[in-house]
């Protein structure tokens, strides 16, 4: 895994507690792919040790962008980082997402800071001419984010929030299933960011018979395979396997996550 200091050319907060931060990736000699992260590190000081993964939010020719909500020491302290300076990012680290090239048209279902993760995916599916529809979940319209940058790559956009009593799960799965899904082939699900939302997609997916893909967000100590931290199960056929969210995925297929 390779360590850079990229040029910031941005670090804006965007909400109550989401910030938006642009680098400069010129020098990154690497292609990176929606659903792959980078292990930053937070401040130049001793604390916090450990680098925080942040997921690609956008990825351009020159620069790339994360979306990163402020949850305790290690994001507080990206907050202090301004243009100008450098941010010690190593990466692009694990599998991103597959997005199938005969795919016509894709369904994202994200909640909360998954739709960092998620939007990268309907950046490439608008490049490749495929058309998303996007499920998006928070507490209120104020947590919202990204919800123009989806509109601007052809995305469909239906919003549910806590606030509005549309968030429940039978709600997002009426909308699946009789706003997109009955008039709509659904090629593929991503998902990421909710746990009951990933259990839909899941069960979803299954009775459909669409494939799917979910990344996870476990948390991570070395995000390079060598401490375990962030280990969840598989299915493999009849029994379950331990695998490394940081080098194995953050992105799985669908069908195979166990989420009892
Ligand atoms: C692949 C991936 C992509 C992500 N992408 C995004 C994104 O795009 N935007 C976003 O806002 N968030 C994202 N997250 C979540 C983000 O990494 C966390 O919110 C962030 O680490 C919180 O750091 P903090 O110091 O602010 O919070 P705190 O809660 O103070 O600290 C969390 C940190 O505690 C440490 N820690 C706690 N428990 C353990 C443990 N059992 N083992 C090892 N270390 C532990 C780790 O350093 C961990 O990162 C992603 C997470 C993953 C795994
Ligand atoms: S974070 Fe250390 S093995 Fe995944």
């Amino acid at each position: 895994m390779q360590r850079h200091l990229a040029n910031v050319l941005s670090n804006k907060q965007v909400s109550s507690r989401y910030w938006h931060m642009v680098v400069d990736s010129t020098n990154l000699n690497k292609t990176v792919n929606p659903g792959q992260f980078f292990q930053v590190r937070c401040a130049d000081t001793y604390f916090p040790f450990l680098r925080r993964p942040l997921s690609v939010y956008r990825i351009n020719e020159n620069t790339i962008e994360f979306l990163y909500l402020v949850k305790g020491q290690g994001t507080s302290a990206m907050t202090k980082i301004q243009a100008g300076h450098s941010l010690d990012m190593m990466g692009p680290v694990g599998e991103g997402f597959r997005l199938d090239r005969s795919a016509q048209n894709i369904l994202l279902v994200a909640r909360g800071v998954g739709v960092a993760t998620l939007a990268a995916v309907a950046q490439a599916a608008y490049r490749q001419g495929v058309k998303s529809y996007a499920i998006m979940s928070a507490r209120s319209r104020d947590d919202l984010l990204a919800i123009e940058f989806l509109e601007d790559y052809g995305a469909e956009v239906f919003i549910v929030t806590e606030d509005e009593g549309t968030s429940d799960v039978e709600n997002v799965k009426r909308i699946i299933k009789e706003d997109i899904c009955a008039t709509t082939v659904i090629d593929a699900i991503y998902t990421c960011g909710s746990r009951r939302l990933s259990k839909l997609s899941q069960s979803i997916a299954n009775e459909l018979h669409i494939p799917g893909e979910i990344a996870l967000e476990e948390h991570m100590g070395c995000g390079m395979g060598a401490c375990f931290s962030c280990v969840c199960d598989i299915r493999e056929g009849d029994t379950t396997k331990s695998v490394r969210v940081c080098t194995e995925g953050p992105v799985f297929p669908l069908d195979k996550v166990v989420m009892e």
